[in-house]
């Protein structure tokens, strides 16, 4: 019989702890939990496990501030980052962060070399150009998570304006992860039936905007962190694609060849997940406008990816 699976994740702050929770809770894998804070991996881990009796899973559970013990992981999820500080320009917080993800993506690409990636940490597109070269993993093994997490914010506002069950509804965003992002109200549906036969148009547009500022609204709620029970189970989910080899279409970061006329950059765009990774991505046809739009997005990514010379 087959081992269980393994994932690490790098980062045990709010995403990369919560995350270890999904994973622990769905009896996904076993999980290392790593971070450059002694004690905080190894107490969020034991604490995760002495949760295991309550709840009735069966993995195990490591907490450490190396990578030894993450040795031969399937999947590995980057959170490490810091959020910005007063004083810290964006650029300044684009150099910590890519510093950050560099180095971690080049331990993990050395005690894990057949490992697929998911990055999390901000900024996002970005964070997935700096973990692809650094780790020179081929384009199927690194994707970025953001767009099933914008898309799930756009399916949750819909639900709540159509008064349905969050179930019936799907949602389609594309672009980098910022406020520049793309939802489609027309590649959304409920029930099968696209929303913009559902919504009159003000309330599809406020939807959209809601949509693209979904992680500022939540920072200005919590004042002290961003958003991570959706990223983190954002994270998990494109993990389970490739772990149970689903073929599962989601939004994804991922390394676009011309694909929608981009190359040589991670963008946002609907990716099937399987055991090889990223194994297809989708390309729909878009409006001049929406088309427009989507480049704009890949253009404000592009502009980060030129200040880190990756
Ligand atoms: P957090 O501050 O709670 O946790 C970050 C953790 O990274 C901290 O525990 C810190 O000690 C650790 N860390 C820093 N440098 C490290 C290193 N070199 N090696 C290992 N660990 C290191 O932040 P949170 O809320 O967990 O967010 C993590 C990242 O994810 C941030 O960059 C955030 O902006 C990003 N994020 C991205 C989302 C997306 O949709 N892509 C959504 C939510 C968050
Ligand atoms: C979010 O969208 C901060 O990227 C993070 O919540």
């Amino acid at each position: 019989m087959a081992g269980r699976n393994k994932i690490t994740v790098v980062g045990a702050g709010n995403v990369g702890a919560t995350a270890a929770h999904w994973i622990a809770s769905k009896e996904l894998a076993d999980v290392t939990l790593v971070d450059i804070v002694e004690g905080t991996p190894q107490g969020k881990s034991l604490d995760l496990a002495q949760s295991a009796p309550i709840d009735g899973f069966d993995v195990k559970l490591v907490g450490t501030n190396g990578y030894d013990e993450t040795a031969d992981s399937d999947v590995v999820i980057i959170t490490a980052g810091l959020p910005r500080k007063p004083g810290m320009s964006r650029d300044d917080l684009l150099k910590t962060n890519s510093d950050i993800v560099g180095s971690v993506t080049e331990e993990i690409a050395k005690h894990s070399p057949e490992a697929f990636i998911i990055i999390v940490s901000n900024p996002l597109d970005a964070m997935a150009q700096v973990a692809f070269k650094r780790s020179g993993f081929p384009k199927n093994r690194v994707i970025g998570m953001a767009g099933v997490l914008d898309s799930a914010r756009m399916r949750c506002f819909l639900a709540e304006a159509l008064d349905v069950s969050v179930e019936n509804v799907t949602a389609f965003v594309l672009g980098g992860h910022g406020d520049t992002m793309v939802p489609l109200p027309r590649y959304s549906t409920c029930a099968g039936i696209p929303v913009t036969e559902l919504l009159p148009e003000d309330k599809i547009d406020a939807i959209v905007d809601r949509t693209a500022n979904g992680g500022a609204e939540i920072v200005g709620l919590l004042k002290t962190g961003s958003a991570f029970y959706a990223p983190s189970l954002g994270a998990v989910e494109m993990a389970e694609a490739i772990l149970k080899d689903k073929k599962k279409i989601l939004p994804c970061a991922v390394y676009l060849e011309g694909e929608y006329g981009i190359n040589g950059l991670f963008v946002g765009v609907p990716a099937k997940l399987g055991k090889n990774g990223v194994e297809q991505i989708i390309e729909i046809s878009l409006s001049n406008d929406e088309r427009a739009a989507l480049q704009k997005s890949a253009g404000a990514v592009q502009e980060l990816v030129d200040i880190l010379g990756v």
